[in-house]
């Protein structure tokens, strides 16, 4: 495939998924919103090209379409799922494996490691956590309690749809100190910074 990263990853988009209000779905599961949108997808990527950031975990594949913005600036990604949002499909894991493996192949990635939360895997520490799994109560917390020590002393925490207030409650807990930004797309994306 030809074209500049941000060229590709829409050729990807619009073979394996469909628009949704905001970002992308999968063609089997329209009506469930699931991706980061282009402009977030291209914002993150250039973070972590401008910090410098060479390794990360994401909770919560998903479409696969976010892992694709970061995986490109990246030297290794460890994306995470817990399959919950599909449990509707017949074979979740198996298709959702074939999807994003075959989007990696068209995007020449071998980068990503996919991963199933309740199945045995070994991380090491990484630079950034971008946590986009579940969404409710102060599971995203629950995520940062999880992953927090897989992550290198300086490191950044991405929050995908929250606001600044949650995450200042949540990274307050750590007694340390974080520098957070909070980017006005969609429904919030708010970056922290441990030095
Ligand atoms: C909002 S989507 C992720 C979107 C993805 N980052 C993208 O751009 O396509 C949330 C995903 O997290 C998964 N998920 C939900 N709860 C989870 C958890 N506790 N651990 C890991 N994954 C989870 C769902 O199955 C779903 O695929």
């Amino acid at each position: 495939m030809t074209g500049t990263f941000k060229e590709k990853i829409q050729a990807i988009a619009a073979k394996y998924l469909v628009p949704s209000y905001y970002g992308y779905a999968f063609p089997f599961d329209a009506d469930n919103p699931l991706s980061v949108t282009p402009e977030e997808g291209e914002y993150i990527h250039d973070f972590i090209l401008d910090k410098g950031i060479e390794s990360a975990i994401e909770i919560g594949t998903g479409t696969g379409y976010s892992g694709l913005y970061m995986a490109t600036a990246l030297k290794n990604l460890y994306t995470i799922d817990n399959g919950s949002c599909f449990t509707h499909l017949e074979h979740p894991r198996e298709e959702l494996r074939t999807l994003w493996e075959s989007m990696c192949e068209d995007m020449g990635l071998t980068n990503i490691k996919f991963l199933w939360r309740d199945e045995p895997f070994e991380l090491p520490k990484v630079d950034m956590l971008f946590i986009d799994g579940a969404h409710g109560g102060d599971l995203p917390y629950q995520d940062f309690v999880e992953y927090s020590p897989h992550l290198k002393d300086k490191h950044w925490v991405l929050w995908h749809d929250w606001d600044i207030t949650f995450v200042r409650d949540s990274v307050a807990k750590t007694g340390y100190n974080y520098k957070l930004i909070s980017l006005p797309h969609t429904y919030g994306l708010v970056i922290a910074e441990k030095k």
